[in-house]
């Protein structure tokens, strides 16, 4: 990126602060103050991260995930959403620490709401190839992370710098995976679940951005068919023709709809256009629309696609460093991302 650039995607950064500010109910202390982007606001751990971490221990870590993500997504695009949505569900569950990847009976992975994940046979080739190049280097965090970041820019998303030196995590428990968000949320607890995590309304309504590519299946709508809400009549907030097309798509519960109902393989602001349009698919992305803390961004992010997409880099880079374990003490470098080391 050119100076230029960064300075650009700054002010624009602190133009988004404003309005998390303003639409917060109560802003977080930090949600004003100016200060500089990339510094993560509220864990200190992710201090100890650097985009200079492998530098000389790994050098070629970035080339090697970025072949075979590349090689993967070539054979089937479908994959990229799925591993930006696969490191949302690491980071939303005790930090961005790969317990999603661990795989045994009572594991995160086991659970209802990690049914529909996809992607980790890729991880676990890229894992496989890290080990012969550089052996108990690199942690399945990090890898998770910088493949979703290649993922990105391969669905015509931006680029960012990520930095390194997670560890992985030792614990993966099944009732706390079931508490990633589903899709019939409402916007008090999405909020109160992001600010636990130490990311903002801005953070929230950009990182559901990512909603402009990918799939759904149709069991994570159903409710909005009929009876919504308990109200006897399906959902009133959906526009009357797509919900009749998505109603014809949706003959079975394991049928896949696209997530973006316009543009479903472009990485743009469709996303936030078409809820303006009450068209979202989830309940929770309609609710961003129609909820006045959110709103105001949903319509800004929908008439500035530049400022999406350089909004968007930023929100991801703290996704990745959220309650992040760094450090000699915290965590292990896995040696096989399904499994903790004996
Ligand atoms: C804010 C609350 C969020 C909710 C309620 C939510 C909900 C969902 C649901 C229900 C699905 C479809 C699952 C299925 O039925 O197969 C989905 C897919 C997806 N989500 Fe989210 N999500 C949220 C935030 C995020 C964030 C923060 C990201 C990434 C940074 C993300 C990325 C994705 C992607 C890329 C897909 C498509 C996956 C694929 O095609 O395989 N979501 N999300
Ligand atoms: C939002 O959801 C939470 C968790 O399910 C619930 O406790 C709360 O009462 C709900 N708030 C509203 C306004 O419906
Ligand atoms: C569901 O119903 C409750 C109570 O009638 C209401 O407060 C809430 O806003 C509704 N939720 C949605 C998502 O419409």
């Amino acid at each position: 990126m050119r100076w230029w650039c960064c300075v650009f995607a700054f002010v624009l950064t602190l133009h988004l602060d404003i309005i998390a500010a303003k639409s917060a109910a109560q802003p977080p202390p930090n949600a004003i103050k100016n200060k500089p982007r990339t510094m993560p606001t509220t864990r200190p751990a992710a201090d100890h991260l650097s985009t200079a971490y492998y530098a000389n221990s790994c050098p070629n870590l970035e080339a090697i995930i970025n072949q075979k993500v590349n090689a993967w997504i070539k054979r089937d695009s479908t994959l990229a959403p799925s591993i930006i949505r696969l490191h949302f569900h690491d980071c939303a569950i005790r930090g961005c620490d790969a317990s999603i990847l661990l795989n045994y009976p009572g594991s995160e992975k086991r659970a209802h709401a990690s049914k529909t994940l996809r992607g980790f046979a890729l991880i676990d080739e890229i894992k496989a190839e890290v080990e012969r190049r550089c052996p108990r280097t690199v942690s399945c965090a990090d890898i998770l992370t910088a493949a979703a970041r290649d993922a990105t820019v391969l669905a015509g998303g931006p680029f960012w710098q990520v930095p390194f030196g997670r560890k992985d995590g030792r614990v993966s428990l099944v009732k706390e995976a079931n508490t990633v968000p589903q899709g019939h949320e409402n916007i008090t607890s999405l909020i109160d679940l992001f600010q636990k995590l130490g990311l903002n309304i801005v953070d929230l309504v950009v990182l559901s951005g990512s909603h402009t590519i990918g799939r759904s299946t149709c069991s994570s709508i159903q409710q909005r068919f009929s009876n919504f809400n308990g109200t006897g009549k399906p959902d009133q907030s959906i526009d009357f023709n797509y919900l009749n097309s998505l109603k014809r798509q949706c003959k079975l519960d394991t049928n896949f709809v696209n997530l973006d109902g316009t543009t479903p393989r472009t990485f743009d602001v469709a996303y936030y256009t078409n809820l303006e349009k009450k068209m979202g698919l989830l309940s929770t992305d309609q609710l961003l629309h129609s909820d006045s803390r959110t709103s105001p961004i949903v319509d800004a992010l929908a008439s500035q696609a530049q400022l999406f997409t350089s909004q968007f880099a930023v929100s991801m880079v703290k996704l990745g460093n959220v309650q992040v374990l760094t450090g000699k003490t915290q965590g292990e470098i896995r040696r096989n991302c399904n499994f903790v080391n004996s």
